[in-house]
């Protein structure tokens, strides 16, 4: 990419999440718990994507996730990319992966569910990847893992 194309300067090493829906670049914020972070962190969103319309994006320098964090990102945005940056150069874009099971990410949306009236956290079963349906392990309640809110 040329450099007059650069809306945020490029990083040396780290991570960059790039190609994130625009509105949910605070979630994905949230899920890395990146208000917490203490390496440098620059978010870029309402950025211009050939891909998504607008985009959001995230540099985080210095850091590198595992592929446990970054899984975590299926529930707000399962198309988005991670960059490895090591001295400048991509050396590595993952994508994220659904995982099996959700531990403690989403709030179950039955609100007679017992993880909604006792301090415990949620588990959910994925059971079908392709459409992302959710199934609550305690009350067993289905749900669309894009309709669910964050914790
Ligand atoms: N990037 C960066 N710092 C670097 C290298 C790259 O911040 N030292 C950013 C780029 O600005 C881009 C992302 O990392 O947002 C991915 O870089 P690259 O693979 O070079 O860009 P594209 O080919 O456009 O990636 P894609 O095909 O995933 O859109
Ligand atoms: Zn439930």
């Amino acid at each position: 990419m040329g450099n007059k194309e650069l809306l945020v300067s490029a990083i040396e090493n780290g991570t960059v999440i790039d190609h994130i829906p625009t509105e949910k670049t605070f979630q994905v914020v949230n899920l890395l718990n990146l208000q917490n972070e203490t390496h440098p962190v620059t978010i870029g969103f309402n950025l211009p994507s050939k891909k998504v319309g607008k985009k959001g994006i995230i540099k985080i320098s210095n850091k590198f996730f595992t592929n446990e964090e970054v899984n975590r990102l299926s529930v707000v945005a399962p198309k988005i990319v991670l960059n490895i940056i090591k001295n400048y150069e991509v050396v590595e874009k993952k994508t994220v992966e659904t995982p099996d099971e959700l531990r403690g990410i989403v709030k179950c949306n039955n609100p007679k569910c017992i993880t909604n009236n006792e301090p415990m956290p949620t588990v959910f079963n994925v059971v079908d990847k392709a459409h992302g349906i959710l199934k609550c392990r305690y009350c067993d309640k289905e749900q669309f893992i894009d309709k669910v809110e964050l914790i």
